[in-house]
């Protein structure tokens, strides 16, 4: 029914060089792949990853877009710039983004709204702090950021997104949490878009991905829960034996 999807979320690595050599040797790896294949690069990989790709299974998304159609905001990249380059996703809302660079809910759904307005399809990453789940908060978290980044945007448009629950306390830290915690915390997500929206829609429609510390170790245990369509991969989905092994799980 919801076709799994796996991306790697490349963050602040690979140049050029390393791009062409790494996107290469993954092409074939991953070429028989039954989940839909994502990569999100860095903004000076995009031309590369796109041009590389063209004509495989492997799709290409960016890792960040601002909400003005264009403008005096140095530095920053708008929705059309990535069109133009032939990128399909673009992750929004990263945790890293959230913790270092002034991220809110209110600004995640701006980019949101910009990015599909353009055709981009946006992966929505939410999820709590350590500080958050010990204090009991998961829920209250979860719930205020999915409303968050969901507001005004129509229910037509939730085929083209994809959300990407991340502990932020599993990121990069080695600590995935359990198949059966991110599954039962992936369902309140789930509950939340089915009460905004409808239950057909979240439960038909909507894929929700997990992320942190997923690798070839982990994935299958991770992926056979009934609420997880899929992984947004950090440090993994840098080798490419590695990603592919994620890939094909
Ligand atoms: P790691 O897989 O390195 O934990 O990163 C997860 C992540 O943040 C993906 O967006």
């Amino acid at each position: 029914m919801r076709t799994p999807i796996i991306a790697g979320n490349w963050k602040m690595n690979n140049t050029i060089a390393a791009t062409k050599a790494l996107v290469t040797e993954l092409i074939p790896l991953v070429k028989d792949a039954k989940a839909e294949v994502v990569i999100c690069t860095p903004y000076t990989d995009l031309a590369t990853a796109v041009e590389l790709t063209k004509g495989t299974n492997i799709k290409v998304g960016a890792e960040n877009v601002h909400w003005a159609e264009k403008g005096a905001f140095t530095g920053e990249i708008s929705a059309d710039m990535l069109v133009e380059l032939g990128v399909t996703y673009v992750i929004i809302g990263h945790s890293e983004r959230r913790q270092y660079f002034g991220e809110t809910d209110q600004t995640v759904n701006a980019r949101v709204k910009a990015a599909l307005a353009k055709g981009l399809k946006p992966i929505i990453c939410v999820g709590e702090t350590l500080e958050e789940r010990e204090g009991g908060k998961v829920a209250e978290v979860l719930v205020r950021q999915t409303t968050e980044a969901f507001k005004d945007v129509a229910e037509a448009e939730l085929q083209n997104i994809v959300v990407a629950y991340e502990p932020v306390w599993a990121i990069g830290t080695g600590k995935t949490a359990t198949a059966e915690v991110a599954n039962d915390t992936i369902k309140i997500i789930r509950d939340t878009i089915a009460k905004l929206y409808s239950k057909k829609t979240a439960e038909e429609i909507v894929r929700i991905q997990y992320g942190g510390s997923m690798n070839p170790k982990n994935v299958k245990e991770l992926m056979a829960m009934p609420e997880i369509d899929g992984g947004l991969i950090g440090g993994a989905s840098l080798k490419a034996p590695d990603f592919s092994l994620v890939v094909n799980y």
